[in-house]
């Protein structure tokens, strides 16, 4: 139970008092991505009744099955964050450029980098699905809708996901650790349920793809062996955001490894792998793509994917000495 009632609009309206000259930009934005939430949950809770479930015989950019909802949900969230005064630059995994809003002399501060519904092939059996997102400065010198998204993680000034499975979780970075929260359906609040989410440095789950483990390389191979044989336990969903919702809550490592028929990885850098590997870092664990931290991957192309390998501190430390 909350002791005390504090609403996700209350709690970001403290932090921003908190910085010398903040103008409440900030909040609007995420104001805006809180509202399409409630909205795309509401949508995802009556996709049968509401008849929105199975795909939308198109296809993304990335030649990805679009669902849709997926199409839906992206339309909800152009449309809240397309009012924000403050936003420079959207972009989506649906859409193959970004759109330019308003350029810096307009007033335009922030981007906001989305993967509308994550997991969305699951949707027809009810499995949990989400949101995630990434909120950026806008270069104002910088013309080019791309490469003003394509920053390295570490300069993410917010991210976070939603969770919608059997509650809605909201769960945010703003660099300052990593706060969960929950909406209350009766009254359509999210509302803060724990401070402070730390990740368990240790965690006996891993949560994979093993089907593919003939495509990956012997270090996930030999990692993967070395687990089967003290006792680790595996858990894989299939939607990104529960498999690593999860992986915060009681530790473990997620990984989504090169594959031959994804040399790259599958899962993309600037809306899914880098807003993840922040919010792991918040939480006191760590983010790989590769050797290489993914909040120092510089990205170079909006739909570039990375390997993915995240979670509790020692398992990574863990799966990194299997890497070599
Ligand atoms: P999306 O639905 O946004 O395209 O993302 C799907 C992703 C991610 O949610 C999940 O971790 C991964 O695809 C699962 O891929 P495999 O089916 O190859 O395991
Ligand atoms: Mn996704
Ligand atoms: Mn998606």
């Amino acid at each position: 139970m909350t002791e005390n009632l504090m609403s996700l609009q209350s709690h970001i309206l403290v932090e921003e008092s908190k910085h010398q000259g903040a103008s409440g930009d900030f909040t609007w934005i995420i104001s805006a991505i809180s509202l399409a939430a409630k909205s795309i949950a509401n949508h995802v809770r009556r996709a049968r009744l509401e008849g929105v479930l199975g795909d939308a015989g198109a296809s993304n950019v990335q030649g990805e099955k679009q669902q849709t909802l997926d199409v839906l949900s992206n339309e909800i969230l152009m449309r809240c964050l397309g009012t924000r005064a403050s936003i420079a630059v959207l972009a989506t995994e649906e859409s193959e450029h970004p759109s330019i809003l308003r350029r810096g002399v307009d007033g335009g501060k922030y981007c906001v980098l989305f993967d509308p519904l994550d997991g969305s092939s699951n949707l027809d059996t009810g499995v949990g699905v989400g949101t995630i997102f990434s909120i950026l400065r806008n270069i104002p010198t910088e013309k080019d809708g791309e490469r003003t998204v394509c920053q390295a993680g570490r300069e993410q000034v917010a991210a976070g996901y939603v969770l919608y499975g059997s509650s809605t979780i909201f769960v945010l970075t703003t660099g300052n650790g990593v706060d969960l929260f929950e909406l209350d359906p009766y009254i359509g609040s999210f509302l803060l349920v724990k401070k402070g989410v730390r990740i368990p440095e240790l965690g006996k789950t891993y949560s994979i793809n093993e089907a593919y483990s003939a495509q990956f390389s012997q270090g996930y191979r030999d990692y993967l062996s070395w687990a089967h044989e003290n006792g680790y336990s595996s858990r894989y969903i299939g939607s990104m955001v529960a498999d690593i919702h999860r992986t915060l809550l009681t530790g473990g490592v997620f990984l989504y490894p090169p594959t031959t028929k994804n040399p790259e990885g599958k899962l993309r850098y600037l809306y899914e792998a880098s807003p993840m590997a922040f919010l792991m870092e918040q939480a006191g664990g760590l983010a790989y793509s590769g050797s290489t931290p993914t909040l120092d991957i510089q990205p170079q192309r909006l739909h570039q994917r990375v390997p993915v390998l995240l979670g509790s501190k020692h398992e990574v430390e863990r799966v990194l000495s299997f890497l070599g």
